[in-house]
Formats: C-alpha cells, sequence, structure tokens
C-alpha cells in the first residue's frame, strides 16, 4: 500500500488515474507478447536459437507500441506519451521525439522557439475561487500554459471539487513529507515547471524554493535535448505587502486587522516565494478603498475581486 501510494505521488497522479494507468500497463504487456508471439511464429517454422535471440528484441520494439495503443482505449495517452518520452529521452541522452515535453518551431534566422507547454501547479488549502479563475483563464486560450496539477494539504477542500470538475489531476500531500522533501520528485515527475500558491496554508520548505528557482534544472523534462528548467514559485497574499503578512496572517484575519486598524485602503500582492512567509520580491499590487462602513467581509469580497481580475494575466505575463 506505501509503495502504491509512493508511486501515485512520484507520477503526481490520483487513485483512479493509477489504477487505469497500471491496467495499461498489464494489457499492453500481453497484448505486445501476444503480438511478438504472432509475429515469430509466421517468421520462424520452429523454436531455433535465432527465434530466442529475436523474441526479447521484437518484445522491446512491440511494448510501447502496445502501451500506447491500449493507453487510447483507457484514456491515459497524455500519461504514457510523457512517461515514453522521458524513458527514451534517458536511453537517447538526447532529444526526446515521444514525450510531451517535445515541441518547438526553428525561425528563418535558426533561433528555436519553444511551443512546450508550460505546466502549472496550483497549490490550494480551501475553496479555491481563484484557482478556478485561474484555470477557466487559461482553458480557452491558445497558449503553453497549461494548469496540470492542483495540489492540496486539506482532504475536505473546495479545490479538489474544481480540479475533479476540470478534469485536472490533483496531488495529496502530508506536512512531513512536505517539510522534508517538499515533494520536488513528484512535481519533477508530473513536469511541473511553474507554481502558483492560491490560497495555500503551509510554510514552502526550503527544498522546495531552491528546486523551483528560475533556472533550476528539472530532471524529468527534456526538450530537444535540453533539460527544462523551473519558472520559480508566486504566491497571492490579500493585503498590500509588506503590511499584514507574515506568520498567522492569512484569510479573514488579515481583513479583520485592516479594519481593525481604521486602513482607508487595502489590496493584493502577488509575489515571488522564498523561504519566509511573505517575504519575498513584490511581483504587482492592486488597491481598493475601504470605508467607513466596511466589515472584514466585506473587504474580502473586495479582495477577491482584484484577485480574480488579476492573478491569471499576471501569471500569463511572467510565463511569457
Ligand atoms: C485568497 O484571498 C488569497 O489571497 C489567500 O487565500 C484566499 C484564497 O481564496 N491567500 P480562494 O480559496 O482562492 O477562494
Amino acid at each position: 500500500m506505501k509503495s502504491i501510494n509512493k508511486l501515485q505521488q512520484k507520477w503526481g497522479v490520483g487513485q483512479v488515474q493509477f489504477w487505469l494507468i497500471m491496467t495499461t500497463f498489464a494489457l499492453g504487456g500481453s497484448l505486445s507478447g501476444y503480438l511478438n508471439k504472432l509475429i515469430l511464429k509466421l517468421v520462424f517454422l520452429d523454436k531455433n536459437l535465432a527465434y530466442w535471440l529475436i523474441y526479447p528484441l521484437l518484445l522491446t520494439i512491440l511494448w510501447p507500441f502496445s502501451v500506447i495503443l491500449v493507453s487510447f482505449v483507457t484514456g491515459q495517452f497524455s500519461f504514457f506519451k510523457g512517461y515514453l518520452g522521458r524513458i527514451w529521452g534517458r536511453l537517447s541522452g538526447g532529444p526526446s521525439t515521444m514525450g510531451s515535453k517535445m515541441g518547438s518551431e526553428t525561425l528563418g534566422s535558426g533561433h528555436s522557439v519553444s511551443t512546450s507547454p508550460i505546466h502549472v501547479a496550483i497549490f490550494a488549502s480551501g475553496a479555491g475561487s481563484n484557482a478556478k479563475k485561474i484555470i477557466e483563464y487559461f482553458e480557452n486560450k491558445t497558449t503553453r500554459i497549461k494548469i496540470s496539477l492542483i495540489v492540496c494539504n486539506v482532504p475536505s477542500a473546495g479545490v479538489l471539487d474544481i480540479a475533479e470538475s476540470k478534469g485536472i489531476p490533483t496531488l495529496m500531500i502530508n506536512k512531513t513529507e512536505f517539510a522534508s522533501t517538499g515533494y520536488v520528485e513528484s512535481l519533477h515527475n508530473a513536469d511541473i515547471h511553474f507554481i502558483v500558491l492560491a490560497g495555500f496554508l503551509w510554510k514552502v520548505p526550503e527544498v522546495l524554493v531552491h528546486a523551483y528557482q528560475p533556472g533550476m534544472k528539472i530532471d524529468s523534462s527534456v526538450v530537444n535535448g535540453k533539460v527544462n528548467t523551473a519558472r520559480g514559485i508566486i504566491n497571492i497574499h490579500p493585503a498590500l505587502l509588506p503590511n499584514y503578512g507574515g506568520k498567522g496572517m492569512y484569510g479573514s484575519r488579515v481583513h479583520e486587522a485592516v479594519v481593525a486598524a481604521g486602513e482607508k485602503e487595502t489590496g493584493i500582492t502577488i509575489h515571488w516565494v522564498d523561504a519566509h512567509y511573505d517575504e519575498g520580491d513584490i511581483i504587482f499590487q492592486a488597491r481598493c478603498a475601504v470605508d467607513a462602513s466596511d466589515t472584514p467581509t466585506t473587504v474580502a469580497e473586495k479582495i477577491h475581486v482584484l484577485e480574480h481580475q488579476h492573478f491569471a494575466p499576471t501569471i500569463e505575463s511572467l510565463l511569457k
């Protein structure tokens, strides 16, 4: 059971998808064995030495094709395209011709412009209204930016329903492992390039901050022979940092503090994530008035409007 969980985390897939993948492996394996015997039977009259020498070679060639064929039926084509692409990339030590990360156009000048997707993981612990807005913003656009994974630490979080309704894989994380490994391997295996914290309440461990510093290599991600690199981690905070930030300043607590202090304005801050709460460099801020009649609840509503309006376009401009 433990090893099943480990594999699920490594591949960044939920339980249902995990079993579909295992079924694909099993059926693909059987199909390649069957085809292998069929072909050999047609070529060789008896099982001589040549038969047994060719047997494993042909099986190795037939296996990926059989698995890909079955993956169409089980709905796991994307997973296997990436999986086999990574194996091929490692074996050839060069460009992956099967992987989902493949993709570039060569301009007349000889410069290469990547057309491969930029995979984004959204980390969220709550309702996920920001996650939903971001998903919807990019799903109807012609863009390289793909929201490929929702990472969550609360089993009852609304964001999980959103992920399910949008068909986006989820990764449930636990605090001990998050603090020690940052789930870097799982994120690399899911080919995640960029991380967005949208209402995620745990502190990001240094190991993850380090692994996703812009320019850090993503081991499993190879495009045209080049190892792909991380694009960073960003967070949204519901106040104008550096005010009303830091440990314990989240959700309604922020708006309560803003109203209690009699602030005349508040706003949102989108910033890079470092190993300290709410201290990374500021990327974007937007402001709104706090009126005398405002309560923490009405301030929260104004903040959500700003967040929904600006978060996705900010992500887009960072990943251009
Ligand atoms: C947002 O206000 C965000 O600024 C804060 O948590 C809230 C998440 O809201 N970090 P939702 O779950 O996206 O609706």
